[in-house]
């Protein structure tokens, strides 16, 4: 099992449209692919086409001391363990046993038993949480998404520190990479941020998805942005993305035979 944690420190850069969009591609290359989800949100079924408000999950099956297996589901191509809806007394006590176990979503995940081909792909609360916590703790490769502009750029020292700090440091294989989401090259900041990245960051970004209509409308038909629109400009971008994930996936599962 591979796990992919998607991360940032600003809210609305599009982790949730990555997770289950990525999700839907890396099945489409054969994969099996599981989507957690790590945020009290619970938005990231709606983007997988059920409906949404569903009350079970991986949070109300933690409460009730259960396993997290019967709360997952099975949506078109991926397997979903969905949040789950709480009230405010539930999530407290949750976010509580997320401080007190630290390693809560690694053991739920190892006892889920998902093939060891698996790829698990994470989605989390944006910025420092316990929720981006317990997915740095558990991933194998974080990857952390921006948008192209000053705010995202300032926040990447934020969200560097909470990889270093949270991430599988002692681990012998833990990967990073960047993606820049919502690109529009009519904005020339967002041009220049995107030429300046390569320099900026420890990586040269994984991946590029231009700002483009089909994305917010493919969300609203609850369709894949493949599948809503197979010729935007995004969904090249996202096959793209997928591609070179699926390549980094490939040497995690190989460091990860090599030390079996
Ligand atoms: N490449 C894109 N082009 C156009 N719209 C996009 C793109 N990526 C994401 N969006 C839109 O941006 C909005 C935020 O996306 P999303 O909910 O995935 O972000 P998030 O990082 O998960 O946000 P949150 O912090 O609320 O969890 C959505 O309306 C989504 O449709
Ligand atoms: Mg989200």
């Amino acid at each position: 099992m591979i796990i992919v944690a998607l991360v940032s420190t600003k809210g609305g850069v599009g982790r949730t449209t990555l997770t289950a969009n990525l999700a839907a591609a890396l099945s489409d290359q054969g994969r099996t692919v599981y989507a957690i989800e790590m945020d009290p949100q619970n938005s990231l079924q709606w983007h997988l086409g059920c409906a949404p408000g569903n009350v079970d999950g991986l949070a109300r099956a933690t409460i009730a001391g259960a396993a997290w297996r019967n709360a997952t589901r099975t949506v078109g191509k991926v397997t979903l363990l969905p949040h789950g809806a709480l009230d405010e007394v539930d999530r407290l006590a949750f976010e509580q046993a997320l401080y007190a176990q630290p390693d809560l979503l690694q053991r739920h995940l190892l006892a889920l038993a998902v093939p060891d081909d698996a790829v698990v792909l994470i989605d989390t609360a944006s910025g420092p949480s316990v929720y981006q916590r317990q997915a740095l703790g558990a991933a194998d490769i974080a990857l952390m998404v921006m948008l192209p502009d000053a705010a995202s750029f300032a926040g990447m020292t934020t969200m560097t520190q909470q990889v270093q700090a949270y991430g599988r440091a002692g681990a012998k294989f833990f990967d990073t990479a960047v993606i820049v989401n919502q690109i529009d090259n009519a904005r020339q900041l967002a041009k220049d941020v995107v030429r300046v990245l390569p320099g900026a960051l420890d990586d040269v970004p994984l991946g590029r998805i231009h700002r483009d209509e089909s994305v917010a409308e493919a969300l609203a038909c609850q369709a894949f942005v493949a599948d809503y629109a197979p010729n935007a400009m995004a969904t090249a971008d996202i096959a793209l993305c997928a591609q070179a994930l699926g390549a980094r996936i490939d040497a995690a599962q190989f460091a990860q035979d090599a030390q079996a």
